[in-house]
């Protein structure tokens, strides 16, 4: 089991903040925010990790992170014993796109996926301890689907369909059909290149990661559980960046 990191793109929603810096090295709490999906791999047993940014900010993340062994500033605690590999996205084209890239390091092994501003209370661990030969990913209830990925359910509650931005990117739906969000931490076997190989860009021009869960849901390969605890995407707003700081003073994160 391999461990990927998309930590590209602009962050245009963060405004003044992601101005001349990646928004996965902004501050939360007393953490850069790439810090925690490191984290949560190490947790799950993940010691090979590739991240993926873009070119104006690779030389942040390696300033910042080397080769993987990162000792507590002033201390002597070791925050990260893994083995970090980096690749360049040129150009913003998906998080689809973005796990393409990790087809070499991959290796034919079974990969990890973290989006690099998705912040977890807990590192789901068990549940990806007990992933079996398809896909899985992790639903949680929000108040704003319109802008995630959410899951459409059948009859017989299993996933139908997913559903990538209702109205905006998939324009099969005027609303959202549902308001459980697919989080950013997706677990994918090797067949996975194979599946993003067949893709055709969405509306937004981009290779999108719901249409990889769906396709796995339509061979019957998806396999759907939910988030245990809190969960942030850290990229929405600058009002978050504190907010989810102060909950994680509070609770932790990727117990
Ligand atoms: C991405 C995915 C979306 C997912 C979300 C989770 O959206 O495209 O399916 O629900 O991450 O954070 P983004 O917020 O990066 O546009």
């Amino acid at each position: 089991m391999k461990g990927l990191i998309a930590a590209g793109g602009n962050a245009t929603r963060l405004e003044e903040l992601t101005r001349v810096t990646n928004k996965h090295l902004l501050p939360v709490g007393r953490w850069p925010m790439v810090y925690y999906p490191l984290q949560l791999l190490q947790r799950v047993g993940v010691r090979e990790v590739l991240i993926v940014t873009g070119k104006q900010h690779a030389g942040q993340f390696i300033d910042l992170l080397g080769n993987g062994h990162v000792v507590e500033r002033g201390g002597e605690e070791v925050l990260f014993d893994l083995d970090l590999s980096y690749k360049v996205q040129v150009e913003a084209g998906g998080i689809a796109q973005v796990v393409g890239m990790a087809r070499d390091f991959a290796a034919g092994d079974r990969l990890v996926v973290c989006l690099g501003d998705n912040i977890f209370e807990h590192a789901q661990a068990g549940a990806i301890a007990g992933w079996g030969d398809g896909a899985l990913v992790f639903a949680k209830d929000v108040p704003d689907p319109e802008n995630f990925g959410v899951v459409v359910y059948g009859e017989d509650g299993k996933v139908a369909d997913v559903v990538e931005k209702a109205g905006v990117v998939d324009m099969r739906y005027e609303s959202p059909p549902s308001n459980d969000a697919v989080v950013g931490l997706y677990c994918f076997p090797p067949d996975v290149f194979e599946i993003i190989e067949g893709l055709e860009p969405s509306s937004r021009g981009e290779l999108e990661i719901t249409d990889v869960n769906r396709a796995y849901a339509r061979q019957g390969r998806l396999e759907l559980r939910r988030v245990e605890g809190w969960w942030h995407d850290g990229g929405k707003h600058w009002h978050d960046l504190a907010e989810v700081g102060r909950l994680i003073e509070q609770t932790g994160a990727n117990k």
